[in-house]
């Protein structure tokens, strides 16, 4: 049985960077009328409270959604577009204007909440748990489908997708020094079945060989894709002093829509500057487009 739970870093740094980018990617996508589908790989409940213990026991997302939140409450109004969409869309899952910061929208209430209802959305999630509260929250929603299976799996049967559209998220918890090596396997997958994938991984900065290594290796599988891949990456806390501890985290997007690149550019000084937990936060962008 898998430990993880999401609910204890939900809003925390990473998942801000991340759904940025989903946010982004999906808002892009939905610019052309065809359907697009999403396929969530690892998608954990689909939205987490706040206010529980889960949240509460280490308040992560006091150094991630919270630090832009309360920016915002203080009177920071001049956001690039992106992180004001971001933002909104945090806003609307807590009720909309006036709502206090109590609840977050895992990745796949933010694909609810931009995909059209013809859009269809598959979503996997292997903690049966996380995925009786997911199946709950958006079972009903048309062209849904939600597994209790192993996401990474699921590639080889979904793909390429009907419409010949799709994004494809895949945000393993790394909790298995496995999932380094699978999640390289499934972009070569993806890149043989669907090379027009829009594919956003995300992955931990963690002292780890197998975390080092990660970000060449991603690049590598993404070497076909006729777009080419942007990676972000997002530095903001420090390893403890035995060197554990994740310092940030980095998303690799795949096939990326042409605006994204410009958004990332703007936004990740931005992000550095709110999100930072140490004095000198870094950021860096690379672009291997084609
Ligand atoms: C980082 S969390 C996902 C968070 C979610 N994507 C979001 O942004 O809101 C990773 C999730 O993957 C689940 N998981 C782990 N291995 C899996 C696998 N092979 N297939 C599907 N889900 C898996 C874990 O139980 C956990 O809920």
């Amino acid at each position: 049985m898998l430990a993880y739970r999401h609910a204890f870093h939900a809003g925390n740094h990473g998942d801000v960077l991340k759904h940025l980018v989903l946010g982004e990617v999906l808002h892009h996508m939905a610019e052309k009328a065809k359907p697009y589908s999403v396929l969530d790989t690892h998608a954990g409940a689909g939205g987490y409270s706040l206010e529980g213990r889960y949240a509460g026991k280490k308040g992560e997302f006091e150094g991630g959604v919270a630090s832009l939140w309360n920016a915002q409450a203080n009177g920071r109004t001049a956001w690039p577009e992106a992180i004001g969409r971001y933002l909104q869309l945090v806003r609307d899952f807590n009720g909309g204007p006036g709502a206090k910061l109590s609840q977050y929208p895992g990745s796949p209430a933010i694909a609810q909440a931009l995909m059209r209802p013809g859009d269809p959305l598959h979503l996997y999630e292997m903690h049966p748990t996380d995925e009786r509260i997911l199946r709950a929250f958006l079972g009903a929603r048309p062209h849904t489908q939600v597994h209790l299976c192993d996401g990474f799996a699921s590639l080889t049967r979904e793909l390429p997708p009907p419409s010949r559209r799709g994004v494809v998220l895949m945000d393993p918890s790394y909790e298995l020094k496995s999932d380094y090596g699978k999640v390289v396997a499934a972009v070569r997958e993806i890149m043989t079945r669907f090379v027009q994938a829009v594919v956003i991984v995300w992955y931990p900065l963690v002292q780890l060989v197998e975390a080092v290594q990660l970000p060449k290796r991603l690049r590598s599988a993404a070497a076909a894709a006729p777009k080419g891949w942007l990676d972000a990456q997002l530095t903001v806390q420090a390893a403890d002093a035995r060197g554990f501890g994740m310092m940030g985290s980095g998303v690799l997007v795949i096939n990326p829509p042409h605006p994204v690149h410009g958004m990332l550019r703007e936004c990740l000084p931005v992000l550095a500057d709110h999100l930072s937990q140490i004095e000198q936060p870094k950021w860096v962008l690379d672009a291997g487009l084609k």
